[in-house]
């Protein structure tokens, strides 16, 4: 039996299953059982008012899921599904509870991963799945960072190699004929308004997404995020004050550090799409370096720039 088959009997049977997505490694359930899903936020530590999205693998899916589709939604998913944007909608009042924390509205999502929209096909079912990780904890984007405490919980876990972006998909929300942006990701604003569509800003993210008001990606190790114009001289007083410190930068940042200073590089300054996908990647090897703090520049907030600005600081205290 391969890895799609197995997995695909697993979730039938009401187990969890971890696989890959073109995002992050997802954890997933069969969303229309609710034992299923409650046993994602055992496995995860996930609190029980964070909602869960759901990953479908055609479009006539969404039917009984969603209460309807409205115009700007469908315009959304005609231009970035399958790929990393996740929708929220109206709640059908088929889906179990547990998938929306309570919720009556509901975040769904088409993958382009193959091997997710095999695995959803085969089910047979939509697969409710949040990132693979313990909660707080950094997502998972390559095979061999799954963390064992999570794996060993799970019926089955597939290996799709590296994830394609390296980071959780774009969440919005339309209201008042507006697309609010309640995570950044891939599918940037610029993207969304480049389809003739209205993006805007809010100030009450936290209670629209509950995920984002949760504390995220914390590596183990300290970090401080820095202006981009000050890093090397900041790297160099914490250095001289005797602080063993990791330089988490691009490359054309990390030239010319002291040899004292770990440098992890997060790629080309001038391909943003590489350097969020290696955000994740790199605050993984902080917790592998023995240093005492880890530090960080900014970058623009345009375009991908606002997805990773958004990882990073969450990521880093303020100082
Ligand atoms: O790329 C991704 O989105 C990955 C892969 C596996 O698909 N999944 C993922 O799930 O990142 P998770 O649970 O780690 O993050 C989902 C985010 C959370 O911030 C959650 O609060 C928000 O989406 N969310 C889910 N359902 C929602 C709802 N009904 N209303 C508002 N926010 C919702
Ligand atoms: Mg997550």
């Amino acid at each position: 039996m391969d890895q799609i088959n197995l997995a695909s009997k697993c979730i039938k049977e009401g187990e969890l299953v971890i696989f890959p997505t073109e995002t992050v490694y997802g954890i997933g359930a069969d969303a229309m059982n609710p034992i299923a899903v409650k046993k994602i936020y055992k496995a995860k530590n996930r609190p029980s008012q964070n909602p869960i999205i759901v990953h479908i693998s055609n479009r006539l899916q969404i039917d009984g899921i969603v209460e309807k589709v409205g115009t700007i939604e469908n315009k959304l998913i005609d231009k970035f599904w399958p790929g990393p944007l996740t929708i929220i909608f109206q709640r059908h009042k088929n889906m179990p509870d547990a998938v929306s924390a309570g919720k009556d509205t509901i975040a769904v999502r088409m993958p382009s991963n193959d091997i997710v929209r095999d695995l959803i096909k085969e089910a047979g079912t939509p697969i409710a799945a949040p990132s693979a990780n313990i909660s707080g904890r950094v997502s998972p984007t390559d095979f061999t960072d799954l963390d064992p405490e999570i794996t060993q919980q799970v019926c089955a876990v597939i290996d799709g190699g590296k994830c394609m972006y390296g980071l959780e998909s774009t969440v919005v929300r339309v209201m008042d004929r507006k697309v609010y942006i309640l995570r950044h990701g891939a599918v940037t604003k610029e993207m969304i308004e480049h389809i003739g569509l209205e993006v805007a800003e809010r100030e009450d993210k936290e209670i629209l997404s509950p995920g984002t008001s949760f504390k995220h990606y914390s590596p183990k190790s300290k970090i401080i995020m820095v202006e981009k114009s000050l890093y090397k001289d900041q790297i160099e007083n914490y250095v001289n004050k005797g602080v063993v410190v990791a330089a988490i930068g691009v490359d054309q940042l990390l030239l010319g550090l002291d040899e004292s200073v770990k440098k992890i590089s997060l790629g080309d300054e001038n391909d943003l799409e590489q350097v969020a996908g290696n955000v994740f990647s790199a605050l993984m090897e902080l917790d592998k370096v023995d240093v005492q703090l880890g530090i960080v520049h900014d970058f623009t907030n345009e375009g991908i720039g606002a997805a990773i600005m958004d990882r990073l600081k969450r990521a880093s205290v303020s100082i």
